[in-house]
C-alpha cells in the first residue's frame, strides 16, 4: 500500500439550490518517496483532492488512507494531531501570519507539540537555513518578496519533519526565477525522502516530477 491511498473519493458541495460534484469516484495511490504532479483545468477538483488528502476537508464518500492509517473514523482532535505530525502544506498565496516574524511563523506547527521553546527555536532555525533565509529571520512577511514568503511557508511546512508535503500551486504567484528556487527546494526535500504531491498549471515544472496525473470535471483522466 502506498503512503497515500484515496479509494472511491466523491465530494459534493451543497450551496443553496446548487449541488457541485467536485470529485467523482477518484482513486489514487502515491508511493512513499514519489514526487507527483496534479494537473487539469480550473475547477476540475485539484484543490479539493489535495485538501481531502491533507485531511483539511472530508469526502462525501470514499476512504483516505495516509501512512497506512484509515482516517475515516478519526475524531477531530486525533485527526488534527495526525495531520500536524504527518503532513506539511504549501499554498499558492503562502498563508503566513503577517503579525508574526519569520521565525515565529515557522515555529507555529510546533506549538501543538510538547517541545520546549529552545527546541522550537533550534528546529525553526535549522529549516530556515535549509531554505536559505537565516538572514531574514526577524523580518515580517510584508517585508519579504513573494519567493521569500514561499520559502518561509516551506520552512513552516517541513519544521515538524512530515513524511508528506502537499503543495497547491506553490509557484503560481511567483515569477519564473523565484518559481525555480521553490522547485529546487522541493526537489531537494524529495531527494531526502519526503513524498510530495504538487498541484500545478505549469507543464514544464510538472515534467520535472516523477509522475503527472490529470483531472477533468472531478475525474481522473489519462
Ligand atoms: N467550498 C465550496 N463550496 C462549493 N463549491 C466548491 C467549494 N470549493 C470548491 N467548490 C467547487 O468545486 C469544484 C472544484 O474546485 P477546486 O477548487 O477543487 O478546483 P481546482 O481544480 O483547484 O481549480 P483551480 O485550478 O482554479 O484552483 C469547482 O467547481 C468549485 O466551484
Ligand atoms: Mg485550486
Amino acid at each position: 500500500m502506498g503512503i497515500i491511498n484515496l479509494e472511491g473519493i466523491t465530494k459534493i458541495y451543497h450551496t443553496d439550490e446548487v449541488e457541485t460534484i467536485a470529485l467523482e469516484n477518484v482513486n489514487l495511490e502515491v508511493e512513499q518517496g514519489e514526487f507527483l504532479s496534479v494537473m487539469g483545468p480550473s475547477g476540475c477538483g485539484k484543490s479539493t483532492m489535495l485538501n481531502i488528502t491533507g485531511l483539511l476537508d472530508l469526502p462525501s464518500e470514499g476512504k483516505v488512507y495516509i501512512d497506512n492509517i484509515d482516517t475515516s473514523g478519526m475524531k477531530d482532535g486525533p485527526m488534527a494531531e495526525f495531520r500536524n505530525k504527518t503532513l506539511g502544506f504549501v499554498f499558492q498565496s503562502f498563508h503566513l501570519i503577517n503579525s508574526l516574524n519569520v521565525l515565529d511563523n515557522v515555529e507555529m506547527p510546533l506549538l501543538y507539540r510538547k517541545s520546549s521553546e529552545k527546541q522550537r527555536r533550534e528546529l525553526a532555525k535549522e529549516v530556515l537555513e535549509k531554505v536559505g533565509l537565516t538572514h531574514r529571520m526577524r523580518h515580517y512577511p510584508t517585508q519579504l518578496s513573494g519567493g521569500q514568503c514561499q520559502r518561509v511557508a516551506i520552512a513552516r511546512a517541513i519544521v515538524g519533519n512530515p513524511k508528506i508535503i502537499l503543495a497547491d500551486e506553490p509557484t503560481g504567484n511567483l515569477d519564473s526565477k523565484m518559481g525555480r528556487e521553490i522547485m529546487d527546494i522541493l526537489h531537494k526535500l524529495n531527494k531526502e525522502g519526503t513524498t510530495i504531491v504538487m498541484v500545478t498549471h505549469d507543464e514544464h515544472l510538472a515534467k520535472e516530477t516523477g509522475r503527472i496525473i490529470r483531472f477533468f470535471d472531478g475525474r481522473r483522466i489519462e
